[in-house]
């Protein structure tokens, strides 16, 4: 693998992260396809509700702490 090659591979690769009482992080850059079929790519970090509160799903917007999530 050339040096190209191997930095596409890096900056292709996710990373799936389970916070402790918090959302599911998605390191990378994802698409993302809503329940209406429409796409959207993020990039970096998402964060994605594991406790249902959240009033932005399936992203986390931090109603967790509120709801008290425990997980
Ligand atoms: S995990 Fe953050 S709002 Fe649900």
């Amino acid at each position: 693998m050339n040096r190209e090659e191997n930095q596409e591979a890096l900056t292709t690769s996710t990373k799936v992260e389970v916070l402790k009482n918090g959302p599911l992080l998605v390191y990378g850059t994802i698409e993302v396809k809503d329940k209406d079929g429409n796409t959207e790519t993020k990039n970096k970090t998402t964060a994605f509700c594991r406790c249902s509160a959240s009033g932005n799903k399936p992203y986390c917007d931090g109603s967790h702490i509120k709801a008290e999530f425990k997980d």
